[in-house]
């Protein structure tokens, strides 16, 4: 399968990055000043990229963050995650896969709010072309994780209080390569523009997806002449984007980098993209570049305003076994 080449694109963009540091972090589970809630104003936590697995103590590093959500200063109404909830579905056993949803079920029973799953493409069973996991078995592909969270499909749309959230499936399988590619199929093009439809366009809207619609980490971090790979963005996320743009689209959170971006184009349409850093770190192993262990919080008001601050839930990754 040919796929369409992003660096042209997305270097003619212009994207204007903020927030990438002291400002962006929230200062702390209970230092953090905040202003009342007023009216239909109300709170929720993002966690992505939370990678459970048995090794490097991420069973007690989940508890902790779970933890901290609990305890936090302020009223959290839900929760949202954004994929990568267990450490690598995509190649293993279907022995090790129980062994990593059992680390994360463990970890998120304890979570006192409602809490709504995005996948990612860790959560996949067997799409990979090292993979051995036979197609029927019941942990290949998504069905373990709709069938888990009780959903119609990998996709699902709720709202509250005013707001209405979009959790997208952003994992397509390419069957020539046997791997996965960040892509948002027509089956669930045709199921978005019906709820968005549904929904309006004066309600404000968030769209969750696990792999970004758009992300400068890369350039930044490598080389600004740095191109993506199918894996690293929805390959078809301006065709989305375009859908999108007809409705009252706020906000689309996503994960997959584990750092914490926001991209903002002040002239072009009202929709700011967050990528929420990484529950697990580095795969537990530590920060990336700089961006702790945290998740997410999003305060959304009725008119469509929003503020996300990233918090740090005070994991230090624990030394290899
Ligand atoms: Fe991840």
């Amino acid at each position: 399968m040919q796929l369409p080449h992003l660096l042209s694109r997305r270097s003619s963009l212009g994207t204007v990055a903020r927030g990438l540091g002291a400002a962006f972090l929230g200062s702390g589970l209970t230092a953090t000043a905040r202003s009342p809630l007023v009216a239909g104003t109300f709170r929720f936590a993002f966690l992505t990229d939370i990678h459970a697995q048995p090794e490097r103590e991420a069973g007690a590093g989940w508890k902790k963050c779970v933890d901290a959500v609990n305890r936090f200063p302020e009223r959290l109404d839900f929760a949202i995650t954004g994929g990568d909830l267990v450490m690598d579905s995509l190649v293993a056993t279907p022995e090790r896969i129980a062994k990593e949803w059992a680390v994360f079920d463990d970890g998120l029973k304890n979570l006192r709010i409602p809490c709504h799953h995005t996948i990612g493409n860790h959560d996949i069973g067997g799409w990979s072309k090292l993979s051995h996991l036979p197609k029927d078995a019941p942990e290949y592909g998504k069905s373990l994780f709709v069938k888990k969270f009780g959903y119609e499909d990998a996709y699902h749309s709720h709202s509250h209080l005013g707001w209405h959230f979009i959790h997208l499936d952003s994992v397509a399988l390419d069957p020539e390569s046997g791997d996965y590619f960040g892509w948002i199929d027509e089956a669930q093009e045709r199921w978005l523009r019906a709820d968005l439809e549904r929904v309006g366009k004066k309600i404000p809207i968030a769209v969750v997806t696990h792999i970004p619609f758009f992300s400068i980490w890369n350039q930044m971090h490598a080389d600004p002449r740095k191109g993506e790979n199918p894996k690293s963005l929805v390959n078809n996320a301006n065709q989305i984007r375009k859908l999108l743009n007809d409705y009252n689209v706020r906000l689309v959170l996503c994960g997959h980098g584990h750092v914490v971006e926001r991209i903002q184009l002040a002239h072009f349409n009202q929709t700011t993209f967050i990528q929420g850093g990484a529950v697990c770190g580095m795969w537990w192993k530590g920060r990336v570049a700089g961006n702790a262990e945290g998740f997410g919080v999003v305060t959304c008001h009725p008119d469509g305003r929003f503020e996300f601050e990233y918090h740090d839930y005070g994991w230090t990754a624990a030394k290899p076994a």
